[in-house]
């Protein structure tokens, strides 16, 4: 996996959604949380970005972070909108599902940070790897989320450690 060269400056991990106001926001959230558990602040810093522009400003959905903060997470915003500059400024770009992968490779040059879908690292996907979007459902589609980025930022940060390559 990437490198961040560099073994003064911390690891750096974007989350990247279509609106960035309920999946990316909650893998970020969910990833410093668990940072923060494993006393690695300084180690690794985190952020989240949409593919589209349609919520740029806005805070994360309510849904998204009632959620969070059932689990003692809070959630932060505003959103903001990818943009080329991520792909040097960041280490690694994990996209929820397959349509923000391919939005997010085409708008990052070749040569920066390394991309991958965040459930590569979920230990219990299956052939879908997607975070399905649960903007248009109801509450428990936040709760499925929930518990796939929380698997996936898990095992993401134990790859991490294992790897030695932040
Ligand atoms: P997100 O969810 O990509 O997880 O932030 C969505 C938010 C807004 C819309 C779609 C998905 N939308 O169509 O406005």
């Amino acid at each position: 996996m990437a490198d961040s060269s560099d073994d003064r400056r911390p690891f750096r991990v974007l989350f990247v959604c279509l609106g960035n106001i309920c999946r990316s926001p909650l893998a970020e959230g969910v990833f410093l949380h668990l940072v923060e558990e494993n006393g690695l602040q300084g180690t690794y810093e985190a952020d989240s970005a949409g593919t589209g522009a349609w919520h740029v400003g806005e805070p994360p959905d309510e849904r998204a972070a009632a959620v969070a903060r059932r689990h003692g997470i809070r959630l932060v915003g505003p959103a903001r909108q990818i943009r080329p500059t991520d792909g040097s400024e960041f280490d690694l770009i994990l996209a929820m599902d397959e349509s923000n992968l391919g939005n997010v490779r085409g708008a990052i040059p070749k040569g920066g940070a390394e991309i991958r879908l965040l459930r590569d690292f979920d230990p219990q996907a299956a052939e879908d790897r997607d975070v399905p979007d649960p903007y248009y459902g109801g509450d428990d589609g936040f709760d499925i989320v929930f518990q796939m980025v929380r698997r996936s930022c898990a095992r993401l940060l134990e790859t991490l450690e294992e790897d030695g390559e932040r």
